[in-house]
């Protein structure tokens, strides 16, 4: 009897994004800054990215697990709570401070709860991370396991760019920074997340990558290119000699394939979500879209018939934070009073994998 109750009642849960706050690093870099070191220009830049300037982290004092902790802290203070009271943590990037462990658990030494001994969850899922961490921290809530999530979102991009022309393409369009949120249960059932949807199709996972250091060795992807790892052992170390030789550490990114498949994706997805829930576009008070490109924000603003008020965009100012954008922009939407109390909250995100997904939110 009691069993059933507890279920019944963990079914009536909703989670809630009980605050929400970002962190980025001081250090502003413009798009002429970088003409400095690639061929490249603030006109080209703006006109295919929307990007004005970013931020880097200072290389010397932060790493992406600091710059998680820092959002972390405001997000639990603002939530009203103490550090002790998280019970689990989510911590999504693609530029973690080491290849293991992950950043949760350096995000649970930073934050010095490491007494408390919490489980600490990293989600590899790139521009989606944020999205794909707020779907499972979900369903940890709606089934009365935790109380208290810390979902974080960072990147320390500017430590994984190629800073000749040779990387332009890439290295333009990323910046630093953190978000973070603090997600509890409500019994309100009209407000809180209402849905989330979750896709992949591998196909093509290269096209968007970073694809060194990795077990491949060189003899999945062709060795001609990545070189020959020390075949006097059984083994190898990740990393070989031409790797290195031949700048080949850094991501890579097909443009315009990526451009094409999000423009179809991001609409897709958002109007997946407003199915599973009944409601419309024009119900939507607020979009906030992965920031990947103001270029792409916009087709998917004209796609599903979105007022400039209704979709938010800072990349301007950031460039592509990549899994912590979204928890940047909700965090600053929040800030300048464009989210209300129960507005219509909806995220959305495309990235490497490819991955994407999206969240509707009564707030
Ligand atoms: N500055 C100046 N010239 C550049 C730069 C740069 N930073 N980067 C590339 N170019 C040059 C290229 O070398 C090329 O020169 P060429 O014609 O002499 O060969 C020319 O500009 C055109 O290159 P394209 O790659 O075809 O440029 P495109 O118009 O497609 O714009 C861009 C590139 C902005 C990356 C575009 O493809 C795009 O927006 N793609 C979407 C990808 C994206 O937004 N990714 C974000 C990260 S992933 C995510 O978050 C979803």
């Amino acid at each position: 009897m009691l069993y059933w109750l507890y279920n019944r009642l963990a079914l009536m849960l909703r989670t809630r994004i009980k605050s929400i706050a970002h962190y980025v690093p001081e250090q502003i870099v413009t798009n002429d800054y970088l003409t400095k070191y690639m061929d490249t220009s603030d006109e080209w830049i703006r006109e295919r990215t929307g990007i004005e300037e970013r931020r880097y982290a200072d290389k010397h004092n932060e790493t992406t697990s600091t710059m998680g902790a820092r959002a972390a802290e405001k997000a639990i203070a603002e939530a009203g709570i103490t550090k002790e009271d998280v019970d689990f943590i989510i911590f999504a990037t693609l530029s973690p401070d080491y290849y293991f462990p992950g950043c949760g658990v350096l995000l649970q030494r930073e934050l010095g709860i490491t007494e408390m001994e919490v489980g600490a969850l990293d989600i590899r899922n790139q521009c989606s991370g944020f999205v794909y961490g707020l779907s499972i921290a979900d369903k940890f809530i709606r089934t009365g396991t935790y109380k208290n999530i810390l979902l974080v979102g960072a990147e320390m991009h500017s430590m994984g760019l190629d800073f000749s022309t040779e990387g332009r393409g890439v290295t333009v369009i990323f910046g630093d920074g953190a978000g973070a949120c603090i997600l509890q249960p409500t019994e309100d059932e009209n407000r809180g997340i209402l849905t989330t949807h979750l896709h992949a199709n591998g196909t093509h996972a290269e096209e968007l990558a970073m694809i060194n250091p990795g077990s491949h060795g060189g003899y999945y992807l062709g060795k001609e290119k990545y070189g020959y790892p020390d075949e006097s052992v059984p083994g190898g170390i990740f990393v070989t000699q031409k790797m290195v030789d031949d700048n080949l550490l850094a991501g890579n990114m097909t443009g315009q394939l990526v451009f094409k498949t999000a423009v179809t994706k991001f609409p897709a997805v958002i109007k997946e979500a407003l199915k599973a829930t009944g409601y419309k576009s024009s119900d939507i008070d607020l979009l906030i879209p992965h920031q990947a490109n103001l270029r792409i924000s916009a087709f998917v603003q004209k796609r599903l018939e979105l007022r400039d008020d209704q979709v938010f965009s800072n990349i301007q100012k950031y460039g592509n934070t990549t899994a912590a954008s979204i928890p940047i922009a909700m965090s600053e939407a929040f800030e300048q009073g464009k989210i209300k109390d129960r507005d219509l909250i909806c995220i959305a995100a495309f990235g490497s994998g490819f991955t994407w997904g999206s969240a509707l939110i009564r707030w």
